[in-house]
């Protein structure tokens, strides 16, 4: 496959005013694509600094779009202004995520349905809006962020596996619908990388998983994943001891197993989280 060439072209990319969003924005920049930025309306003065900087620094075209996508509106203004703004896109990253921690039940549903709405609905929601174009002009490509989570349990965020999961069966799915079209949905499944996320209210700052599998950072995470778009992979899962903790050993062991080690790990060290 040539090597896709994003010079030029047009990117969205949803939450991209902090962690892997923004860490992704600089990676296309460098490449020379112009970028449409999603934010918070909250984080809108934070984007617009962003956004100048990457004009400067690599001279390209940037739009701001600081739009709450949980918002029952929120995906079609963002597809409606971009169009209006930015014109046609070739690529779209479904970036912005959010996780609640905690027992499934015990956790309030108005938290459940956000992580459920924003991590899944909206992604799907999206592409469904900015597909027909790119089929119609043959050439596009979809960069939906997943997770090492979409690959085993994942005990006290299990509606954020589940969406990251759902995630990757409809880039999955697809894909293969597109097949010879010209345009290619890709995933990329990243390990725990150091964001905002990982801060959010009710996560356990000492996570046993960070033991063995440590906290990559947004930039380590932002260079591998545009290299490996470049190439076109389908799904990208960036590290070696990523690949093998979260998709080698969970597909070879036992269920009863998987699930015990992932119980374990997917709590705190110090007594805060739940207990088991
Ligand atoms: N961190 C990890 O360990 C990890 C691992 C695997 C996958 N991921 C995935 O990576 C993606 C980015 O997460 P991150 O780790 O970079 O965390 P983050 O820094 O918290 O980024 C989340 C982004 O989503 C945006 N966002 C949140 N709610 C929104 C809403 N209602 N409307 C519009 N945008 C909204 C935020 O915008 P504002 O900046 O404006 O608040 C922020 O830019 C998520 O899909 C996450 O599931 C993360």
């Amino acid at each position: 496959m040539k090597k896709i060439d994003f010079r030029g072209r047009k990117v969205l990319i949803t939450g991209a005013s902090s962690g892997i969003g923004r860490a992704l924005s600089k990676e296309f920049a460098a490449r020379g694509a112009h970028l449409a930025l999603g934010s918070l309306p909250d984080e809108k003065n934070v984007l617009k600094e962003w956004a100048a900087e990457l004009e400067s620094r690599y001279g390209i075209h940037t739009w701001m779009f600081p739009i709450d996508l949980l918002e029952e509106a929120g995906p079609e203004q963002l597809y409606r202004e971009v169009g209006e703004k930015a014109g046609d896109i070739y690529g779209l990253v479904n970036n912005a995520g959010t996780v609640a921690y905690g027992r499934f039940w015990e956790t309030p549903w108005e938290r459940q349905k956000n992580t459920l709405t924003l991590n899944l609905a909206v992604p799907m929601q999206l592409m469904h809006l900015f597909l027909p174009g790119m089929v119609s002009r043959k050439e596009g490509v979809v960069l939906n962020i997943s997770s090492v989570s979409a690959l085993q349990p994942t005990p006290f965020q299990s509606v954020y596996g589940a969406t990251k999961a759902g995630l990757q069966s409809l880039s999955q799915g697809v894909r293969a619908e597109l097949h010879a079209s010209g345009v290619l949905v890709c995933t990329v499944n990243p390990p725990y990388i150091d964001t905002r996320l990982l801060k959010t209210e009710g996560y356990p700052p000492d996570l046993r998983f960070y033991t063995i599998s440590g906290k990559k950072s947004p930039e380590w995470l932002a260079a591998r994943t545009l290299k490996a778009l470049e190439k076109g992979a389908l799904m990208y899962i960036p590290g070696v001891s990523a690949n093998i903790i979260h998709n080698f050993l969970v597909r070879i062991s036992p269920r009863s197993l998987v699930d015990a080690f992932s119980r374990f790990f997917m709590q705190g060290w110090s007594a805060s989280g739940p207990r088991s």
